[in-house]
C-alpha cells in the first residue's frame, strides 16, 4: 500500500512516499526548483518520488496533506475578532507567506487535489486526507522513533493555529495533552528578533543562534518579562513587546520593545555588542521555555521517552538543556524537524493512527533523496569538460587532500532529507587549521564570521573530543556538545566561541563511505574529525551531479570527490 504525503504552499514544501508504512523517499522541492525553503506545490518532488519507486500516481492508495486549511480559517477569524480593531491592520499586511496572501494560500491548499489532477492529467480529482499540522509533526517523530510509548513535544512558528503541542504516543495512536495557540509562538518570538537584528525571519534564525555565543547576559531581565511561564506548563508571550499579531509580518516588534531594547539593526549595518547581547537574551529565554515545556510534559506522562520535533527543535542549544535538565532518559529528535518532515508525518499519521496499521519502520538515517550512479556522474563530467580521474579509493585520495588544508566537495550516495548535510552532499575540510573557517567563508560559504561550522566525528571516538548531554550520540547534528578543554586547540575550526560544537557522530554501518573518509583522515593526522558543512553556496544543498559541478566551478573549491571520480579545475 503506497501513501503519498505532501507539504506545500508553505515553507519547505516536500513529498514523502511510504510503502506499507516504510519510507521509500522524502524529497524537498527546493532541491529541484533551486529556491531555498520554497513555498511552491512540490511538483518535481512528487514526480521524482514516484519515479524512484517505479510507480505511477494510479498506484498510490492515499494522498495526505500536512495542513487542515479550514481549521486555519476558523483560527484566523477567532484571532481577528480577539484583537479587533487593531487586527484590521492584518487585512493590509502580507500574511502567512512571502508570495501568497492568506486567502490565496488557503484556497490553493484546499484545492491541492486539483493540482495533483492537473499534474498527472487525471480524469477525477483525487481524494486528499488533510491532517492537522502539529499532529503531522508529532507523527513524523513518534512513529519513526524506537519507542512503543513516548511523550511528544512539538514547537514551531505556527500550524493552522497551534504553535506548541504536548502529546503522547502509544503504539499506533497519538493523543494531545496541551496545545498553545498563536500569537504565543516561540517560533514567532525567534522570528521577531531575527527580523529586529536585521536578518530574514524563517530563514536566518541560525545566525541569531550563532551570535548568542558572543553575547553577555545584559538583557536577561527584559527577556524574562517577554515570556510569562504558567504553573500548568503553559506560557504566554507578553504582547506589549510585539505587533505581528495585529500588524502581520511586516511589523514584528512594538514601540515598547524598541524603547526597551533600542533601535532595530538595519540589514547592512555593522554588528555591535548590543546585538550579540540581545541574541543571547533571546537564546536563554527560549532554552528556559523548552525546559519548562518538557518538564511539564514529563510530569504529565511520567514516561521515560521523549520525541521532539517542529522547526523550534532545530535549536540545538535548547535541545541540550532539555536533555540535561529534565528527567527523560531516552530522547529522539526528528532530524527533519522543519516542515519538510510534515509530508512524512501526514502519511504516517494516516497509516497508523487513522488506518490502525502496525508499526514496522524506524528511522536510521536521513538518506532518503535521489542517487546517481557513476555512469550518470561521468556523463555530466564529460559534458561539463572538467578534468577528472577515477580513483581506486576516493576516501583515501580525499583524506590526503584535506590533510593538506584543501577544500573538497564530497558528493556521494543518496541525498539527505532535511536541513543538514550529513556526509553525502557536504563540503569537507581540516578542522585542525585555525584559519580554515575564514578561508571557507571567503572562498565558498560567504557566511557571517560569528556562525560556527560543525564537526563530523567517528561515532566510536566522539567521546574523546566532545561531551554530549547524558552520553547521547548525535547522528543528525541536532545536538550540541561541549568540546573537551584539551581538544579546543586541536580542532579550533569547529569549536564555537562558547566552547560548544554541533556534533555529527558518524556510524560505520549507516554511512560506510563517509565513515571511511573520516577514518582515513584520522590515520593521516591522528584526529578522526572533519569540518562538515553543506555543499552549496547561498542556495539549496546541491541535488544532482550538475548542481555539484556548477557549484564547484563557480566557487573556489580545490577539488570535488563525486562518486568514484576526483575532479580538479586544472
Ligand atoms: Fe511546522
Amino acid at each position: 500500500m503506497y501513501i503519498l504525503g505532501l507539504s506545500g504552499y508553505a515553507h519547505e514544501a516536500s513529498c514523502a512516499l511510504l510503502k506499507d508504512g516504510r519510507l521509500l523517499s522524502l524529497l524537498e522541492e527546493e532541491r529541484f526548483n533551486r529556491e531555498k525553503h520554497t513555498w511552491k506545490y512540490p511538483q518535481k518532488a512528487i514526480a521524482q518520488c514516484l519515479a524512484q519507486a517505479g510507480i505511477t500516481i494510479n498506484d498510490v492508495a492515499c494522498i495526505t496533506f500536512f495542513w487542515v486549511p479550514n481549521r486555519e480559517i476558523v483560527g484566523n477569524i477567532t484571532h481577528f475578532l480577539k484583537y479587533f480593531p487593531q487586527s484590521l491592520n492584518l487585512l493590509k499586511a502580507p500574511s502567512g507567506g512571502e508570495e501568497l496572501g492568506f486567502f490565496k494560500r488557503v484556497s490553493l491548499m484546499r484545492h491541492v487535489g486539483e493540482a495533483i489532477q492537473q499534474q498527472f492529467g487525471l480524469a477525477k480529482t483525487p481524494k486528499v486526507h488533510f491532517i492537522e499540522h502539529h499532529l503531522c509533526h508529532a507523527a513524523s517523530a513518534f512513529f519513526v522513533s524506537p519507542f512503543e510509548e513516548a511523550a511528544i513535544l512539538t514547537i514551531d512558528g505556527r500550524g493552522e493555529s497551534t504553535c506548541t503541542m504536548l502529546a503522547q504516543g502509544h503504539g499506533k495512536k497519538i493523543e494531545k495533552i496541551l496545545e498553545i495557540q498563536v500569537p504565543h509562538s516561540l517560533g514567532h518570538l525567534y522570528a521577531a528578533i531575527t527580523d529586529y537584528l536585521g536578518f530574514k525571519p524563517f530563514f536566518d534564525e541560525w545566525k541569531v543562534m550563532g551570535m548568542s555565543a558572543y553575547g553577555k547576559n545584559v538583557y536577561g531581565e527584559i527577556f524574562a518579562d517577554m515570556i510569562h511561564f504558567l504553573p500548568n506548563g503553559e506560557y504566554r508571550l507578553n504582547l506589549k513587546y510585539f505587533q505581528f499579531h495585529t500588524h502581520g509580518r511586516g511589523r514584528w516588534v512594538s514601540d515598547f520593545f524598541l524603547k526597551r531594547l533600542g533601535p532595530q539593526r538595519s540589514k547592512d549595518a555593522p554588528y555591535d555588542q548590543r546585538h550579540f547581547d540581545i541574541a543571547l537574551g533571546l537564546q536563554k529565554i527560549i532554552e528556559k521555555a523548552g525546559v519548562h515545556l518538557a518538564e511539564h510534559l514529563y510530569q504529565r506522562t511520567k514516561l521515560p521517552n521523549l520525541c521532539m520535533t517542529g522547526g523550534g527543535v532545530l535549536n540545538c542549544l535548547m535541545n541540550k538543556r532539555i536533555i540535561e535538565e529534565t528527567p527523560f532518559k531516552n530522547i529522539f529528535i526528528q532530524p527533519i524537524a522543519n516542515d519538510a518532515g510534515t509530508s512524512l508525518g501526514s502519511a504516517l499519521y494516516h497509516y497508523h493512527h487513522n488506518l490502525n496499521k502496525e508499526r514496522t519502520f524506524q528511522f536510521q538515517s536521513v538518506y532518503w533523496g535521489t542517487e546517481y550512479p557513476n555512469q550518470a556522474i561521468e556523463k555530466v563530467l564529460q559534458e561539463k569538460k572538467v578534468p577528472y580521474k577515477r580513483c581506486e579509493s576516493i576516501a583515501r585520495t580525499t583524506a590526503e587532500y584535506i590533510a593538506q588544508n584543501k577544500i573538497v566537495g564530497w558528493f556521494q550516495g543518496r541525498m539527505e532529507a532535511g536541513p543538514r548535510a550529513l556526509g553525502n552532499r557536504s563540503i569537507v575540510v581540516n578542522p585542525m587549521d585555525p584559519t580554515m573557517k575564514d578561508r571557507l567563508n571567503a572562498r565558498v560559504k560567504r557566511r557571517e564570521y560569528f556562525r560556527p561550522f560543525a564537526p563530523s566525528v567517528l561515532e566510536e571516538r566522539a567521546h574523546e573530543y566532545f561531551k554530549l548531554p547524558k552520553g547521547q550520540l548525535s547522528p543528525y547534528m541536532i545536538l550540541v556538545g561541549d568540546v573537551h578543554e584539551n581538544q579546543k586547540s586541536v580542532i579550533p575550526a569547529v569549536t564555537h566561541a562558547d566552547g560548544t560544537a554541533r556534533v555529527h557522530t558518524v556510524n560505520k554501518q549507516i554511512n560506510p563511505k563517509y565513515w571511511e573518509l573520516i577514518n582515513e583522515f584520522g590515520k593521516i593526522t591522528g584526529v578522526p574529525v572533519l569540518l562538515n558543512t553543506s555543499f552549496n553556496e547561498n542556495e539549496p544543498i546541491v541535488c544532482t551531479p550538475e548542481d555539484a559541478v556548477n557549484c564547484f566551478l563557480r566557487t573556489e573549491f580545490d577539488a570535488l570527490a563525486i562518486g568514484d571520480f576526483w575532479v580538479t579545475k586544472s
